[in-house]
């Protein structure tokens, strides 16, 4: 068996390659990995280190929106895990033109590969932020896209070509719809590791408007263990919502960090706010625990005290991707979450 993961230098797709290829999916043990990635700012060959000498590994630099790269690498898969995306809200701010072109027409041209060559499953790794921002309950699959960043738009765009492939060409595409994910190795523009790398550099931390925006935080490994389950035993044609982990205010998120690294409420710096920023999002669940049994199972305490001590361990990994702090695009100032 043959798995293509595009993306997989980056945050969620890295992890997915790391667990894949050391055992945590039993069902793929034998299967050869092909990570395409185009290596763009978030991509980090470091990601990928504890896994290089695999030799089930192989990786592609390239781009997925390159017909003639995509259709050297598509022959033989049997399985495409794509994760290859523009995935920071702010720079879809500053300019989107790059989210349309690699979230858009790399996922097409992927998709048209993919039923070219007659891939048996396409799992096209999507968001939350697709619905937009709800007050109050859960959104089931069904409910209408209404995307208000160009990030979320570009992505709810991806979803429906996504799904068309499915009933024009009968390709075997499913859908995935996660919360905001946190672990290692994610890029230190990210909320999360944006201000525990602050503190630890004794900044402070940007909190936007009021600071009570809710975001429903998982674990990256509970992504990607979901993800797999997708892969493996999901319906074609079908969206899965995965989620369920901790809805928190971003306020009550920093409190907890501040906590966990001993810093004062002085550390807080209250920042203008996102434009279109979202209130909230909380996607409801039922139907990948009900269908295919799954639940998170990394508590958010754990998993944040865990998260906190691999950034203090891995001042390597994240220093040399730390924005300056002069101001423009990735400033010190700039969250995303
Ligand atoms: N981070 C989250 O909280 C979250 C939540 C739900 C869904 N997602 C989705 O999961 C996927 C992965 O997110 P992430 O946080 O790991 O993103 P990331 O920004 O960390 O990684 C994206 C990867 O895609 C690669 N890439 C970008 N453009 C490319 C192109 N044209 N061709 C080939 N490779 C390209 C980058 O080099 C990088 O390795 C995205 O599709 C995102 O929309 C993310």
């Amino acid at each position: 068996m043959r798995i293509l993961v595009t993306g997989g230098a980056g945050f969620i797709g890295s992890h997915f390659v790391r667990q894949l290829t050391t055992g945590a999916y039993p069902e793929y043990d034998d299967a050869e990995v092909i990570v395409l990635d185009r290596f763009t700012y978030a991509g980090n060959e470091a990601n990928l280190a504890p896994v290089a000498g695999s030799s089930r590994l192989r990786v592609v630099r390239g781009d997925i929106c390159d017909t003639a790269v995509v259709d050297t690498v598509m022959p033989g898969t049997d399985l495409v895990v794509h994760f290859a995306a523009e995935s920071h809200v702010d720079r879809s701010i500053a300019g989107a033109a790059e989210f349309v072109r690699t979230n858009v027409q790399g996922t097409h041209t992927l998709l048209q590969a993919a039923a070219d060559h007659g891939a048996s499953r396409f799992v096209h790794v999507s968001t939350d932020e697709v619905y937009g921002s709800i007050e109050h309950g859960s959104w089931p699959e069904d409910h209408p896209l209404r995307p208000n960043s160009l990030y979320a738009a570009s992505k709810a765009s991806s979803d429906l070509v996504a799904l068309a492939f499915h009933r024009t060409h009968d390709l075997p595409v499913c859908v995935t719809r996660c919360s905001n994910n946190y672990g290692p190795y994610q890029n230190p523009e990210k909320a999360i590791p944006l201000f525990v790398t602050n503190l630890l550099t004794g900044h402070p931390v940007p909190l936007y408007g009021d600071g009570r925006n809710v975001r429903d935080w998982l674990h990256v490994d509970d992504h990607c263990r979901a993800l797999a389950l997708v892969a493996a035993e999901g319906t074609p044609g079908e969206i899965y919502n995965i989620g369920g982990g901790t809805e928190l205010t971003n306020r009550d998120l920093v409190s907890r960090l501040l906590e966990l690294l001993d810093a004062g409420p002085e550390m807080v710096e209250q920042v203008a706010d996102r434009k279109a920023h979202d209130r909230r999002y909380s996607v409801d669940c039922t139907k990948i625990r009900t269908e295919l049994g799954y639940a998170p199972r990394v508590p958010f305490e754990q998993g944040l005290a865990d998260t906190v001590r691999w950034y203090a361990d891995h001042r390597d990994w994240w220093e040399p991707l730390r924005p300056q702090p002069a101001g423009g695009a990735g400033s010190l100032t700039e969250v995303s979450c």
